[in-house]
């Protein structure tokens, strides 16, 4: 439709507006220099529940509540410190898909595997540890199979279209009740999984210990926060409902693209439209008017793969990002951004995940491509990429089966 409409075009969907910007400049303009003005985010009858209405950090709108859920996220998750205290924990998790790769070498050299298991289970471990200091046993884990089972029904639900139609034609939404029930019955449950499994373990320990507790994983920095009075029981909830839903697929999505076809976060990115920005007011962008409370998404993959911006962009040349003059640059936060390659986003919004999002995601490519040669099974030529995409994620459709060589033909130790 970018290649239809133009750079920027507005579409008015029953009740709602949508507007979709795909130029580096009208990005600089929606997330850069106007980014106050569009950093809010918009809501649907769904996400409405699934956020308890704004109590979390990813869908609540620009303000105070937002800025006060960035802060204390950021201290246990965000900074070079937790990147430093953690990246050995990473590895450890990284050299056991390579012991479980080795130990299974004569099936992962000769039918292959679905790696993709494997790495789930690696990523909640990961970010288990880091928000619990838990962990599970093995994709066979009741708790884990759990999890992901919760989660991957949040995904489905909150990401499906099937309620669009109710959303966008409120004399319509009746016949979403039993939708709305179901979002309901399951956002009751999973919370309820995370509180009971999780975050009581967490608060009974710090009780225990009185004084004498040691800080010891972001739970616990976050319920300090609660106790201080700055946030609820329920943005407590809230904050680990967002790392389950921004931290985890997100970044094996990327592994999986890496995996299939190697420029990973260009030619397939998780977030393909970003997280959905809004504008509280009536603004301007690009001399046009956009009406108050427009859903304003970027196409930040068409900003990635315009041949009007990229030479050859389906080629895998990664001398590109050095070779190729980046157009609308800007400073952000220090940085010298290039509005044409925006995978986290960029500005108030932007995924402050990507801190941890890159180590882990060249940790995880760089430790398997050095134990083993990837390739594809016997038959297919190519892994297969074709896509499935929801509201705003994009992901592999079917999930590779890869075989893994030793390299050198001898098994090597992780
Ligand atoms: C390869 C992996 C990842 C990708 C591609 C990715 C991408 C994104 C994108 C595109 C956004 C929205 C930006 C915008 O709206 O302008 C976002 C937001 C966010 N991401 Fe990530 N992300 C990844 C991993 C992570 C991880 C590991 C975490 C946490 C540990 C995380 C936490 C978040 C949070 C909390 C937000 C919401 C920020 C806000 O609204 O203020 N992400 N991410």
């Amino acid at each position: 439709m970018s290649q239809t409409y133009g750079s920027i075009f507005l579409l008015k969907l029953g009740s709602k507006n949508l507007a979709v910007v795909s130029d580096p400049e009208l990005a600089n303009q929606v997330l850069h220099t106007q980014g106050v003005e569009f950093g809010s985010r918009p809501r649907n009858v769904v996400f409405d529940i699934f956020t308890g209405n704004g109590q979390d950090m990813v869908f609540t709108i620009y303000g105070d509540h937002w800025r006060k859920m960035r802060r204390i996220m950021t201290l246990p998750f965000f900074t070079n410190k937790v990147v430093h205290q953690y990246s050995g924990m990473w590895g450890e998790e990284i050299d056991l898909v390579v012991r479980d790769l080795n130990n299974n070498i004569e099936k992962v050299s000769k039918e292959g595997i679905v790696i993709r298991r494997r790495l789930q289970l690696m990523l909640y471990n990961i970010m288990y540890r880091m928000m619990f200091d838990a962990k599970f046993e093995s994709q066979e884990d009741p708790l884990f199979i759990e999890a992901t089972r919760f989660n991957s029904e949040r995904s489905q639900l909150a990401q499906s279209f099937e309620y669009n139609y109710g959303d966008f034609i409120p004399l319509l939404r009746p016949f979403l009740r039993g939708y709305l029930n179901k979002c309901r019955d399951l956002q009751s449950r999973r919370l309820a999984f995370f509180n009971n499994y999780y975050v009581e373990k967490r608060r009974k320990m710090m009780a225990e210990n009185g004084e004498k507790h040691q800080i010891s994983c972001a739970m616990d920095h976050i319920i300090d926060a609660q106790k201080k009075g700055e946030i609820t029981e329920e943005n407590v909830l809230y904050i680990v409902e967002n790392i389950n839903v921004a931290a985890i697929e997100t970044t094996l999505w990327s592994m999986e693209w890496a995996i299939a076809e190697v420029e990973t976060l260009r030619l397939h990115t998780p977030i393909p439209l970003l997280v959905p920005h809004m504008n509280l007011e009536e603004a301007k962008l690009g001399g046009y008017t956009i009406p108050k409370e427009t859903k304003v998404v970027v196409n930040a993959w068409w900003l990635a793969n315009n041949p009007k911006w990229w030479k050859n962009p389906s080629e895998f040349r990664p001398e590109r990002f050095l070779e190729e003059d980046g157009g609308t640059q800007a400073v952000v936060g220090g940085g010298n951004v290039d509005f044409r390659f925006l995978p986290f986003g960029v500005g108030r919004r932007s995924c402050p995940g990507i801190i941890l999002a890159l180590p882990i995601l060249g940790l995880v490519i760089g430790k398997l491509v050095s134990n083993f040669e990837m390739h594809a099974p016997q038959g297919p030529e190519k892994i297969d990429v074709g896509e499935r995409g929801g509201q705003f994620s994009l992901h592999i459709a079917n999930h590779s089966t890869v075989v893994f060589k030793p390299i050198g033909g001898s098994i090597v130790k992780a």
